[in-house]
């Protein structure tokens, strides 16, 4: 297939156009910037240049192509009014992949996180909740998948709260950039709360096998641990970078400080047993063990 893949140089993304070229797929990847245009060139795929705002190259991307791959979101983000912008940003750019899509019966592929199950596990059955500051983001994947009615085989992957690739990525990197900036390994509340991950090369195979396979309107967990304790996230992260590790305040994460606080774990199990992916890659403890301080 050839596939039409926005967020190609990403943490998420560039492990996952390795993945596609690799199966013998062909990548067409959307990049804003030289630098983007030149690492996708680098790794083998074609470039489209354009941004997630320009919807007429979105447009052409998807008609050019066998399948779509959705995997851009604009992180730069510091206030509450940037991360509304991003959600919007999004959403209008699934909409108009969509509405080229429609009637096509091709593969689209988009990405949210894993919902939240009170008390046990998550499962690819429990709804993405839609309010919070990202319910934006779910109602824009919900849209994605009832595309199913349409003519389109959507689909979501549902990420881990780390996705993680050399020690780097998600809500651990985000606790070790804390711990960089305050001298601090802290982990909010106790620290017994639980968090999601995946390696990035793992969740890179799932998002080919569900490109290949997944039936229409169906969500799938790219979860490898269960639950790792955030006091065990921020041990590792203490020791190496050399910092004590101890509780602090939410506030020390601004605006993920009650998500971080969170009991959140999620399983594949439905994943790995329809569609055979099995995570090979290191879990997120043993990747935090290549940080350097
Ligand atoms: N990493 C995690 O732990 C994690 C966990 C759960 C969910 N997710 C979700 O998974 C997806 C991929 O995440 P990631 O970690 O790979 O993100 P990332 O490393 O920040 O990469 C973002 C990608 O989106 C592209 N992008 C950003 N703004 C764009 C714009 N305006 N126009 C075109 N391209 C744009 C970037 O291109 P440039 O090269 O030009 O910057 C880059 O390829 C996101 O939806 C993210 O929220 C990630």
């Amino acid at each position: 297939m050839r596939v039409f893949t926005t967020g190609g140089t990403g943490l998420v993304g560039s492990p996952a156009v390795a993945e596609l070229l690799r199966a013998g797929h062909t990548v067409l990847g959307l990049a804003r910037s030289d630098a983007s245009a030149a690492a996708l060139e680098a790794a083998g795929a074609e470039v489209l240049r354009g941004g997630l705002d320009d919807l007429d190259v979105l447009r052409s991307g998807a008609a050019r192509s066998d399948a779509v791959l959705h995997l851009a979101f604009d992180h730069a983000v510091v206030t509450a009014e940037d991360l509304t912008r991003s959600v919007a940003q999004e959403g209008a750019a699934l909409h108009a992949l969509g509405e080229e899509l429609a009637g096509s019966d091709r593969p689209f592929v988009t990405v949210s996180g894993t919902p939240v199950a009170p008390g046990r596990p998550s499962t690819e059955a429990d709804p993405l909740p839609t309010d919070g500051p990202v319910g934006g983001r779910s109602r824009s994947v919900g849209a994605v998948l009832a595309l199913a009615s349409r003519g389109v085989r959507s689909a979501a992957v549902r990420l881990p709260r780390t996705v993680h690739d050399r020690g780097q990525g998600g809500f651990a990197g985000l606790l070790t950039a804390a711990a960089r900036r305050t001298g601090v390994a802290g982990h909010p509340g106790d620290g017994t709360q639980r968090w999601p991950a995946v390696h990035a090369l793992d969740a890179a195979a799932l998002f080919r096998l569900v490109l290949e396979q997944a039936p229409a309107g169906t969500a799938w967990h790219a979860v490898a641990d269960e639950g790792d304790a955030v006091r065990d996230i921020a041990a590792v992260v203490g020791r190496r970078l050399g910092l004590p590790v101890r509780a602090v305040g939410p506030e020390v994460f601004g605006p993920f400080g009650a998500v971080f606080s969170a009991d959140q774990p999620a399983t594949s199990a439905h994943t790995r047993a329809v569609l055979g992916w099995q995570p090979r890659h290191p879990g997120l403890l043993e990747d935090l063990e290549q940080l350097r301080p």
